[in-house]
C-alpha cells in the first residue's frame, strides 16, 4: 500500500510542558514520517478559519481561546495509511475515553487541552495541509 499523508498539531497543553518531542517520538514510534514541521503561534482569524466546521458549536470559542494560548506544532505525517494510523495513536478525544499507550491517555489534560489535533479523513488532510503548509515545506 502507497504512503498516504495527514496533518498534525500538537497544541498549546503540549508545547508549554515542553512535550513536542514526546509526542513526535510517539508518533514515529506508530509508524509516521514528519515530513513538515514548523512551531508557529496561530492567530484568532487562523484558529477560526481552522476550525470552523465547528463554529456553531458550543466550545467553540473556548477552542480558539484555547488554540491561541501558546504555541503550536503543525506536521504533516507520512506513512502507510497515515490519518487512521494517526488517529489511533491519537486515541478518542476526550483523554479518560483513550485507549492506554494512546497520547492522549499518556499526555493529555483534558477533552480541550487533548496535546493533539489529527485529520478524520483523507479529504480533511489535504484541506488542512493546504492551510498551513506550501508544497515546497513538504519533503518526504
Ligand atoms: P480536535 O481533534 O482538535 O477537533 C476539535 C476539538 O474540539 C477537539 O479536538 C477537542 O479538543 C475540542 N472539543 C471537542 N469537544 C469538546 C467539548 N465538549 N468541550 C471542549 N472542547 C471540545
Amino acid at each position: 500500500m502507497a504512503a498516504t499523508r495527514t496533518f498534525s498539531i500538537i497544541k498549546p497543553d503540549a508545547t508549554k510542558r515542553n512535550l513536542t518531542g514526546k509526542v513526535t517520538q510517539m508518533l514515529e514510534d506508530a509508524g509516521l514520517r514528519v515530513v513538515a514541521s514548523k512551531r508557529i503561534q496561530m492567530t484568532r482569524a487562523q484558529a477560526e478559519g481552522f476550525y470552523a466546521v465547528h463554529s456553531e458549536r458550543p466550545f467553540f470559542g473556548e477552542l480558539v481561546d484555547f488554540m491561541i494560548s501558546g504555541p503550536v506544532v503543525v506536521q504533516v505525517l507520512e506513512g502507510e495509511n497515515a490519518m487512521q494510523r494517526n488517529r489511533d495513536i491519537m486515541g478518542a478525544t476526550n483523554p479518560a475515553d483513550a485507549a492506554p499507550g494512546t497520547i492522549r491517555k499518556e499526555v493529555a489534560e483534558s477533552i480541550e487541552a487533548n496535546s493533539v489535533h489529527g485529520s478524520d479523513s483523507d479529504e480533511n488532510a489535504a484541506i488542512e495541509i493546504a492551510y498551513f503548509f506550501n508544497e515546497d515545506e513538504i519533503v518526504g
